[in-house]
C-alpha cells in the first residue's frame, strides 16, 4: 500500500487529539475520586478500545490492573446484530473486584448491554462503564455510562482505535470517512 496522509480519507474531523486528551484527563480525575482506596480492574474491549485504554490507564494516578476481552457483535456489516460471541475471555476472576469496562464507542448499545450482564454474573463488587464515544441517536437499549467522553452524531466514525476494514485505527483524531473510501 502507498504511504499517504490518512487524514485525507476523512470528510470531517469530529474530535481532535487534544480534545480527547483533555477529556480523558477529566474522566481520570472523576475515576480516581470514585475509586479512592479501592482496587480497580480496567477491562478493555478489543480491538477498538486499545487506544483509549492505553491513554486512560497512563493518565490515571491510581493502582490498576488491566485485562482484555474480545467479542464479536457485527458480522461483516456495520450494523450490530445483538448476538455477541466471546472471542477471547478475561484471564481474571471477577469475584469481589471493581470492574470498569473501557469501550471505544456505544452505538446501538447492544454489545455493552450484553457484556454488562455477562460480567455482572461473575460475582464482581461493581461494574461500571467508561466509553470514549456514544451515538445517542443510534441507541436501541438504555446503557448507564458512568464515564463518557463525547456524544457524536449517528455517523460511522474511524480513528483512535476505531476502524473501517481494520484500517484507520492509528489515526490520532476521530473522524468521518469520505464516501469515496466505501466505493
Ligand atoms: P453496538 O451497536 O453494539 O456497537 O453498541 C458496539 C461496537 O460496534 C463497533 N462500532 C463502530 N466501529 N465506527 C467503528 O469503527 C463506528 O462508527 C462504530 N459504531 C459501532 C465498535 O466496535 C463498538 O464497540
Ligand atoms: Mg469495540
Amino acid at each position: 500500500m502507498e504511504p499517504r496522509d490518512i487524514e485525507g480519507d476523512l470528510t470531517e474531523i469530529l474530535i481532535e487529539e487534544e480534545q480527547i486528551r483533555t477529556r480523558l484527563a477529566e474522566l481520570c480525575r472523576l475515576i480516581e475520586a470514585d475509586y479512592a482506596g479501592k482496587d480497580l480492574l480496567l477491562v478493555g474491549v478489543l480491538k477498538g478500545a486499545v487506544m483509549v485504554m492505553a491513554d486512560l490507564a497512563r493518565e490515571l494516578v491510581h493502582p490498576i490492573t488491566m485485562d482484555w476481552m474480545a467479542v464479536s457483535s457485527y458480522g461483516s456489516g456495520t450494523q450490530s446484530s445483538g448476538v455477541v460471541r466471546i472471542l477471547k475471555d478475561l484471564d481474571t476472576d471477577l469475584h469481589g473486584r471493581n470492574v470498569l469496562i473501557v469501550e471505544d464507542i456505544i452505538d446501538s448499545g447492544l454489545t455493552l448491554s450484553w457484556l454488562l450482564s455477562n460480567l455482572k454474573s461473575r460475582g464482581p463488587e461493581s461494574v461500571e462503564i467508561c466509553a470514549l464515544l456514544r451515538k445517542p441517536d443510534a441507541a436501541r437499549v438504555d446503557i448507564d455510562v458512568k464515564y463518557l467522553g463525547f456524544d457524536i452524531p449517528n455517523q460511522f466514525v474511524v480513528g483512535y482505535g476505531l476502524d473501517f476494514d481494520e484500517r484507520y485505527r492509528n489515526l490520532r483524531s476521530v473522524g468521518v470517512l469520505a464516501p469515496h473510501i466505501y466505493s
